[in-house]
């Protein structure tokens, strides 16, 4: 409790801080105005809207007073007749238009919705692994929903208010001024305090609004996390279910405090706004009526003053309250941009290449690694915490060098933490080297596109993740144009249609969230199979065998080596079988080739795979022979 205490105290002092140092950026206001240029049409027309409603609102006023001086005056009947109709025409056209503007405001507002969504979704989709595997998953989506929405309700309401108010507020103080220059005045007196309280409160809910985003972030972040599978599994095993219930009472009721903190403020400062209005109507019969009584102004003028004063602070209402809105636009606004604003890592050069056709060769050259540091991937904001670590990470590979010619097997060796899959992880290029080259075909991966680099490279890792969708779904995503001939075919040859065959839906069968309906071995077939369906040229199996039994290790170990027929491959094996086959065996040990060559000259090197063969690969005993295999590690 008291460290996530600590935690949030942490998250409130970068939240201030942040807001200390940040003023609205002008750079903020020129991309949301990027954002509604492809709009403006719309805009202008919503804009034109806004002058003739302002227009119709005085009118009322102005006809009411007619009415009153035709009374007063004991004018004729047919006069107050068609003033009564005329205004009756007026309110018909203003209700019409009134709903014209919003369904243009709302198309706009949707439309902006829209442009947010599709930037960040497709930004986000750039960026690289790195980022992801910093980033905390709920706090991303919050930015994709909350944000946006905030932004586009804080546009939208901003447009409408502003430009609709200030003409209506315009032209009521014109009117108003005709009609007498001294009650003008005098109402005009309790303006400023009006105006001076909203700027502060403008300030203020900007921050409330800040600090609500950054709460139902946190809050949505411990759901997606604890309620994913994998998640509420290890609460199951490990949590204490009350301390986690604390834990997310205490974020949940921050929210609630933030709520009826704002709710609060909100209110007070209507109401405020309502008395100050009332008291200036209050003036407006004083000073008018006094000046009537002296026959310096008409009746109905005094009527026109107090129904126009009505309508005088109304605008103001809305422009102070769209102070706040505006406040609030930008701080959405510069959530969603300071995501947008991540530059990606790893980006397709502009004169990208081809991978050439046929089989082809992959080399490491001099290849040193470090994981980028987190400044350099993700935002502090985005992985709840205060600051990130910046300058470079340690080296994970050190030097690393090998050559597999086309159609060749290279198998990777050695202890957990070796770097065997970091080494996997360059060749498609989830993160680009610090120093060397990886090269396919004899290019570096940094120059070929990535659509040739994907449809060249497959990979299948321990953990193979699958989308919440059909087994057919899953599949298709390495050949969408697979028919179910070949979906049959590959999952024949992962030896998984038998299973896929009983499910309810056959291949329609949606297998759960990280496909835990199958088991850790069956899912690991699917993405075998997914592997087989692609027919990349090179393929890298990063202990892709892990979870499978020794029966079904047989069975997929030939459809992979069927698989593998002709293709370049990287195979982090732990299985002897695997690395017997292998044309080249490379024994990795702390980020270094400390060993290399095939099966028989290593063994008779006498070195540390002959160690390693003896100790975790050689036959076992009789006795032993029922377990499992045994992993390298
Ligand atoms: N995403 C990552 N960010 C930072 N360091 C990492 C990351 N993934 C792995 N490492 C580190 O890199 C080293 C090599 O890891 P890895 O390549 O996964 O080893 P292996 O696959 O041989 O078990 C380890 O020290 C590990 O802690
Ligand atoms: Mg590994």
């Amino acid at each position: 409790m008291s460290m996530e205490t600590t935690a949030w105290t942490q998250l409130h002092s970068v939240l201030y801080a942040q807001q200390e140092q940040r003023p609205l950026a002008r750079a903020t206001l020129r991309r949301i105005g990027a954002f509604a240029r492809p709009h403006r049409r719309r805009i202008v027309r919503f804009v034109a809207l806004g002058v003739v409603t302002a227009l119709l609102a005085v009118a009322t006023p102005v006809l009411a007073g007619r009415v009153v001086d035709a009374i007063v005056s004991r004018g004729d009947q047919g006069t107050v007749v068609r003033l009564a109709l005329l205004i009756a025409l007026i309110a018909v056209a203003e209700a019409a238009l009134g709903i014209l503007g919003r369904r243009l405001s709302a198309t706009l507002g949707e439309g902006l919705i829209l442009d947010l969504r599709t930037a960040v979704f497709d930004h986000v989709q750039r960026m690289p692994v790195a980022f992801f595997t910093r980033t905390r998953t709920g706090a991303l989506v919050s930015r994709l929903n909350n944000d946006v929405i905030g932004a586009q309700r804080a546009f939208s309401n901003t447009l409408s208010g502003v430009v609709g108010n200030v003409v209506t507020l315009l032209l009521t103080l014109a009117v108003m001024l005709t009609l007498s220059w001294q009650v003008t005045l005098l109402a005009l007196v309790l303006l400023p305090v009006f105006v001076v309280p909203a700027r502060r409160m403008g300030r203020r809910m900007a921050r409330m609004q800040r600090e609500a985003a950054t709460l139902n972030a946190a809050m949505s972040t411990r759901m997606t996390e604890r309620f994913s599978a994998p998640g509420a599994t290890l609460v199951k095993l490990f949590g204490r279910p009350e301390e986690e219930s604390a834990q997310f009472a205490a974020r949940a009721a921050r929210v609630r405090d933030i709520g009826i903190r704002t709710a609060t403020a909100q209110s007070a400062f209507i109401t405020a706004l309502t008395l100050v209005s009332s008291l200036a109507l209050a003036l407006v019969y004083g000073l008018g009526g006094w000046l009537a009584l002296r026959g310096t102004l008409e009746p109905g003028a005094v009527v026109s003053l107090a129904l126009l004063l009505t309508r005088l602070y109304a605008p103001l209402t809305a422009l102070a309250g769209a102070r706040v809105e505006i406040m609030s636009a930008l701080v959405s606004f510069e959530r969603v941009f300071e995501v947008l604003g991540l530059k990606p890592l790893i980006e397709e050069k502009p004169d990208a290449r081809e991978v050439p056709d046929g089989p082809v060769s992959v080399e490491f050259d001099g290849v040193r690694f470090a994981y980028p540091a987190a400044d350099k991937v993700s935002l502090a904001s985005l992985e709840e915490v205060a600051s990130l670590d910046g300058g470079d990470g340690t080296e994970v590979l050190h030097g690393i060098s090998f050559r597999a010619e086309p159609g060749q097997t290279v198998a990777l060796v050695g202890p957990s933490g070796a770097g065997k899959s970091t080494i996997a992880q360059l060749l498609p290029r989830l993160y680009d080297v610090d120093e060397g080259a990886v090269r396919i075909g004899g290019t570096d991966v940094r120059d070929l596109s990535t659509a040739s680099l994907r449809a060249t490279v497959g990979m299948v890792t321990q953990d193979g993740h699958l989308f919440h969708d059909t087994v057919r779904a899953n599949l298709l995503l390495a050949r969408p144009t697979a028919g179910d001939e070949e979906l049959w075919e590959a999952l024949r040859r992962a030896r998984l249609d038998d299973l896929v065959r009983l499910l309810p839906d056959g291949l329609d069968t949606v297998v759960g969230e990280r496909g835990y309906r199958l088991s850790g071995g069956e899912r690991q077939r699917l993405t075998i199979a997914r592997l087989l369906l692609a027919r990349q040229r090179v393929v890298i199996l990063d202990e892709a065998t892990a979870h499978l039994d020794n029966v079904s290790e047989a069975a997929v170990q030939e459809a992979l080596t069927e698989a593998l027929h002709g293709r370049t491959a990287l195979v982090i094996a732990h299985r002897l079988s695997t690395v017997r086959a292998a044309d080249l065996i490379l024994v990795v040990e702390a980020g270094r080739i400390v060993e290399r060559g095939t099966h028989d000259e290593l063994l008779a090197a006498g070195g540390r795979y002959a160690r390693l063969y003896r100790t975790r690969f050689a036959p076992q005993p009789e006795r032993s022979s029922q377990r499992p295999a045994q992993p390298v590690p």
